[in-house]
């Protein structure tokens, strides 16, 4: 398949965001732990729960599959749940405010490319957590399992199909920008309010 214009132009707009994500976080690195696993999961939970039903909710065209792509945050709720958290604590863990443009189709294919790509890396991820995770096969990293590469597939070619002109081009990776900086923010608010917590107990 031959890359798209607006896939190379999303690629242009956000590599560097998600270079400096995998920098910062604890998860992506050397010696991660079972515990900077769950943190990293309770974030996107709290990242994730702020517009994840809006988002799939909103109107997409049939090719896309909207409603299997729509289940991400049942599965990182299946994770923590699996690790010990009640249904009432993970109702209680803290969301983020990102209020995403979901305004024009453009902004919300931006948006999801930033969804969707995020389970390209988990193979790596659950490479470099094997020794940490022990055995525990978290559905979060199985992600859409034996269809990733097609689920991706699917997404670009939904992608191109609709998002063309360079104002739809330009809205897209505006919105995957936004998804990208709010993510970082909010990782990084979850990093300090954890620090201040360790330094009261
Ligand atoms: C936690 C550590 C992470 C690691 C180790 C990681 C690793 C990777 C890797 C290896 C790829 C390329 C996979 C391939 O081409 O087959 C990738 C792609 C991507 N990742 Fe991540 N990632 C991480 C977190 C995230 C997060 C949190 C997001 C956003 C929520 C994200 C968004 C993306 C996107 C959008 C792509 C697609 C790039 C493209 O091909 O256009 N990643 N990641």
């Amino acid at each position: 398949m031959t890359t798209s214009p607006v896939l190379t132009a999303l690629r242009n707009a956000t590599a560097r965001s998600h270079a400096a994500l995998e920098q910062h976080l604890a998860v992506a690195s050397d010696g991660a732990t079972r515990t900077d696993y769950l943190h990293y999961l309770e974030d996107m939970h709290g990242w994730l729960r702020a517009f994840e039903q809006a988002l799939w909710d909103a109107e997409w065209p049939n090719e896309l599959q909207a409603p299997a792509r729509a289940g991400k945050l049942a599965w990182i709720e299946q994770d923590l749940n699996s690790a010990g958290m009640s249904r009432s604590e993970i109702g209680a863990l803290p969301a983020s405010v990102f209020a995403p443009d979901l305004s024009s189709e453009a902004s919300r294919f931006g948006l999801a490319y930033v969804i969707e790509g995020a389970q390209l890396g988990t193979k790596q991820l659950r490479q470099r957590l094997d020794q940490a995770l022990d055995g525990w096969e978290p559905r979060w990293l199985e992600g859409y399992g034996e269809q990733n590469g097609e689920r991706w597939r699917g997404f670009l070619h939904a992608l191109a199909g609709h998002v063309h002109t360079p104002q739809e081009i330009s809205a897209a990776c505006d919105a995957a920008a936004a998804g990208f900086d709010s993510l970082a923010g909010w990782f990084e608010q979850r990093r300090g309010e954890r620090a201040e917590l360790a330094m009261v107990k």
